[in-house]
């Protein structure tokens, strides 16, 4: 039988946080409902963020409100504080995801604090995910290249990780927020996460500013990761991070994972509808 990998959709959070023009919520909502319909059962839907910070996420509470939980479907909303992760659940959600960095600037430019302070704040959300019984999910940014301090260590991003681990968090996606990774220093930064954590609670999130995100992912696959983030389209890009270009495209990571022997349990025709909905909504 075919080993499984498992695509985390994000575009309609991490795509369309970094859209110039005002995504109107219905279109956000047709391109999840197309996502789902082809299969996708993890999504990244919204982000309940400051909308002085995130104007594209203002609508945050309807989104997540009209889009309906239905059987197998993760909903999964990023979130950057107790208040953020209080308001996803009274809706109704199956996954909070806190995110950190291993660049102290980036941290700082990004949510406004020290790694060291966003930890703290997270452990109130990562409590009421445990007693809402959520899965908590926690990304540790710029995990190979910053856009403001440059080559990042592996050893900060291992730091990182086993904290968020600490916290509580099922899943730790491991983010080359700009996409500047090459595979050595993805080999490098994998070798030493997985030696102090299981691969299986790892998950990758690429970026793809230089076309090297599915070369980086085999390196990830030799690694013994399975879980892999993307963006519909490759929409995408992070409002604080200089250069930031659209996560690796989900199509061509489907494609790819599909080629190299595994089963994802997405339907690709119906994926095309969802690809050719998310460049209309660019125009
Ligand atoms: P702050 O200014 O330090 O804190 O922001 P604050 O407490 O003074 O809050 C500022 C304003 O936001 C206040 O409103 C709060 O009420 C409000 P005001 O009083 O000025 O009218 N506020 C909120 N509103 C809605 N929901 C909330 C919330 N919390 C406060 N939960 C804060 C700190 C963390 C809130 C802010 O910096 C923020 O929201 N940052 C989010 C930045 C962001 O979303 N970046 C993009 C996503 S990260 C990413 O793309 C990387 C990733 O894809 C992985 C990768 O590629 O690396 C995940
Ligand atoms: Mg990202």
């Amino acid at each position: 039988m075919r080993p499984a990998a498992t695509i985390v959709e994000v575009g309609p959070r991490d795509g369309l946080q970094n859209e110039k023009q005002t995504v109107p919520t219905a279109s956000k909502l047709e391109l999840l409902e197309l996502l789902h319909s082809a299969g996708v059962q993890r999504l990244e839907v919204t982000a309940f963020v400051s909308p002085k910070w995130v104007p594209q996420m203002a609508d945050h509470e309807e989104v997540l409100r009209r889009f309906e939980s239905a059987p197998g479907l993760i909903r999964s909303v990023l979130v950057p504080n107790e208040r953020g992760a209080a308001a996803a659940l009274a809706i109704g959600v199956e996954e909070l995801a806190i995110f950190t960095s291993a660049s102290e600037t980036f941290a700082r430019k990004n949510i406004n604090c020290s790694i060291a302070e966003s930890l703290e704040r997270f452990r109130p959300v990562a409590a009421i995910a445990m007693s809402s019984r959520v899965r908590l999910r926690g990304y540790v940014s710029c995990s190979f290249e910053c856009p403001y301090e440059g080559e990042i260590a592996p050893e900060a991003v291992v730091a990182v990780a086993r904290s968020l681990a600490d916290l509580g968090c099922n899943e730790i996606s491991i983010a080359d927020t700009i996409g500047q990774a090459k595979a050595l220093k993805v080999e490098n930064v994998m070798r030493v996460t997985t030696a102090a954590l299981p691969a299986s609670m790892l998950a990758c999130h690429f970026h793809d500013t230089h076309g090297r995100a599915l070369e980086n992912v085999d390196v990830a696959l030799a690694n013994g990761i399975r879980i892999f983030d993307s963006s519909i389209g490759g929409l995408g890009g992070c409002p604080y991070a200089p250069g930031a270009a659209g996560n690796l495209s989900t199509i061509p990571l489907a494609a790819h994972l599909e080629k190299a022997g595994y089963t994802i349990g997405l339907d690709m025709a119906a994926l095309g509808k969802a690809q050719d909905f998310a460049f209309a909504l660019r125009k």
